[in-house]
């Protein structure tokens, strides 16, 4: 009974420690010590065993299962170990790559300098209001006082759609169609993109914006555009700016300037940014010319109004410190990037 014993304990051991998957050790299971298992059958033997050879032999008995049953333990939990370390390692995650970056969008220059020029306009209590790109040439130069013949048209060469027709050169012609409309008083700004057949350089573009302001009412005088204007300045580049109007020519505004803001970059002592004269020109203005008013139907004895044209580009190029207008036009996103 021993020695049979002992062979099945051999046997038993020997296949568990050729097993390879987990469903070949509960074969094993099943073959010695399942309901028709080998040992089971020598506990069902017993009745063939002298009395009192029983004890010893039922000790025997437990004393194999035990062993049996602990190899199949411990192979088991080799098993496992060695699947869970198999698994660690083809589910390797190397933390140390980068991310992959979800690529934000920015705000264009031209967008930020334009919702600050908004702001402080809107702050004001001014509207802002836009008009069309492709305009007629009767909006575009003669509403606004420069007739077919006027060499200002010249300076403005464009893009014509038509003879009648043309791409906008300024943001002028929306004080036209505001004024047409005949709701009085006007308090408004119109951003907006402009056309002119310039050659593409580091300060010109075929194609770039404007934000025009009008502002008419009952007794509007010059002090008005001065001391607006000087505000806008100040809120834009910083409070310590001095503005500088200089006489100008615009058909359509009389008398007209140019204003000038003291260098923000030297204060006004002379850099390579304000080429050296402390005065960086940013707009143009004046008070709307009475044939203006009058050709929109306004009567200028009894309203008076002022009105104004910024370039964005410049106000972007300025605040940006940014030397090359062509940077702005070309959606590179390294350049976008910084701002
Ligand atoms: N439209 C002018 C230009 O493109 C700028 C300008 C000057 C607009 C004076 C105005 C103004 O409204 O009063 O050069």
């Amino acid at each position: 009974m021993n020695e049979k014993l002992q062979s099945i304990k051999e046997e038993a051991l020997k296949l568990i420690q050729a097993s390879d998957v987990p469903e070949k050790l509960n074969d094993v299971r099943v073959k010695y010590l399942g309901k028709k298992g080998e040992l089971t059958a020598v506990l069902k033997s017993m009745k063939d065993v002298a009395p009192q050879d029983r004890p010893k032999v039922g000790q025997m008995v437990n004393d194999v299962r035990a062993e049996i049953e602990a190899e199949l333990e411990t192979k088991k939990k080799e098993m496992e170990a060695a699947i869970r370390a198999e698994k660690l390692q083809k589910e390797v995650i190397d933390v140390t790559l980068p991310a992959k970056k979800n690529m934000v969008g920015h705000r264009h220059p031209n967008t930020i300098a334009l919702e600050e020029v908004e702001r402080i306009f809107i702050g004001m209590g001014y509207e802002v209001v836009e008009g069309p790109e492709i305009e007629y040439d009767e909006y575009n130069f003669t509403k606004l006082n420069i007739p077919q013949d006027h060499p200002a048209k010249d300076e403005q060469d464009t893009f014509y759609v038509t003879k009648d027709i043309v791409l906008r050169t300024q943001t002028s012609p929306v004080q036209a169609r505001v004024m047409e409309q005949g709701k009085l008083p006007i308090r408004m700004i119109a951003p907006g993109r402009v056309f002119r057949s310039d050659e593409v350089d580091a300060t010109h573009s075929p194609s770039f914006h404007q934000i025009e302001g009008l502002v008419i009412d009952k007794n509007i005088t010059f002090a008005d555009l001065k001391g607006t204007l000087e505000e806008f300045a100040k809120e834009l580049f910083g409070p310590e700016t001095k503005t500088k109007f200089r006489p100008h020519h615009f058909p359509f505004t009389e008398p007209s300037a140019e204003v000038d803001v003291s260098c923000f970059k030297c204060g006004g002592k002379g850099c390579r940014f304000c080429k050296g004269s402390g005065w960086i020109e940013i707009l143009g203005c004046g008070m709307v010319h009475p044939h203006v008013l009058e050709m929109c139907g306004i009567d200028p004895n009894e309203y008076t109004g002022f009105a104004f044209g910024v370039g964005l580009e410049r106000i972007a190029l300025l605040k940006y410190e940014i030397d090359d207008m062509r940077l702005l036009y070309e959606n590179d996103i390294r350049f976008l990037k910084q701002f």
